[in-house]
């Protein structure tokens, strides 16, 4: 069996995705494994969640780098290393990334967003869903490059705009799907499948797996 890439979640918060994650590879042969969880937020609920399944975890607290991003992401680039990683998965990592850091993980990194990328990128994407009046949204996950939320989309999800929707009843909608894509789009990566060319990424797909989303359905 080849070996299992060492992979690690950047998180900021509760880490529901980073559960997801977590959960896929507890399978042995799933191509990853979830070797560290790192937190830029020394209090984020999900450290704890990712130690009860026995993952290591670290803090790189990015307020000891006041003014020095690249002082932070040097220390992240740190932990890494020292734990051999391969793979970086951001799952609700709220900290910009620079040129110096994507760079050092091109075609390495990849984030889930809660839209349908290239449409609303950065925050409220519930909120300006809703007041642009699509109907149909979703979550990506993408190869991270040097601008926010953008890169070789990998995985899409979408999910339908219903009349009666809050941002709350929309969010729960698409953090549902967020938890089935986030792990197809690390198998995709982790197993070779996933080829960027020319921006866009091709991974073998030719199976349908779901009929045409349409929403209103009737
Ligand atoms: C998710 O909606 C993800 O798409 C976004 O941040 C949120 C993180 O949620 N990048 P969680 O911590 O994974 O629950």
């Amino acid at each position: 069996m080849t070996p299992r890439k060492k992979t690690a979640i950047l998180i900021s918060g509760r880490g529901s995705n980073m559960m997801a994650l977590i959960s896929a590879a507890l399978e042995t042969d799933f191509p990853a494994e979830i070797a560290l969880v790192v937190s830029n937020v020394p209090e984020a609920k999900g450290l704890e969640r990712a130690a009860e399944f026995g993952i290591k975890t670290a803090t790189v607290d990015h307020r000891k780098y006041p003014g020095d991003r690249e002082g932070f992401e040097k220390a992240l680039n740190s932990v890494l290393h020292e734990n051999g990683i391969e793979l970086v998965a951001l799952a609700g990592f709220m900290r910009l990334l620079t040129p110096y850091f994507v760079n050092a993980w091109a075609n390495r990194m990849i984030n889930i967003h809660p839209a349908l990328l290239p449409a609303f990128k950065g925050l409220s994407t519930h909120e300006r869903a809703l007041e642009g009046g699509v109907k149909l949204h979703g979550a990506t996950v993408h190869f991270v490059s040097a601008e926010m939320d953008d890169g070789p989309i990998i995985i899409q999800g979408a999910v339908p705009v219903l009349d009666d929707d809050t941002p709350e009843t929309l969010g729960a909608r698409v953090l549902d799907i967020e938890h089935k894509i986030y792990p197809k789009a690390l198998e995709l990566v982790a197993s070779g499948k996933a080829h960027v060319v020319d921006m866009r990424v091709t991974s073998g797909g030719t199976k349908r797996s779901e009929d045409i989303l349409i929403c209103p359905a009737d």
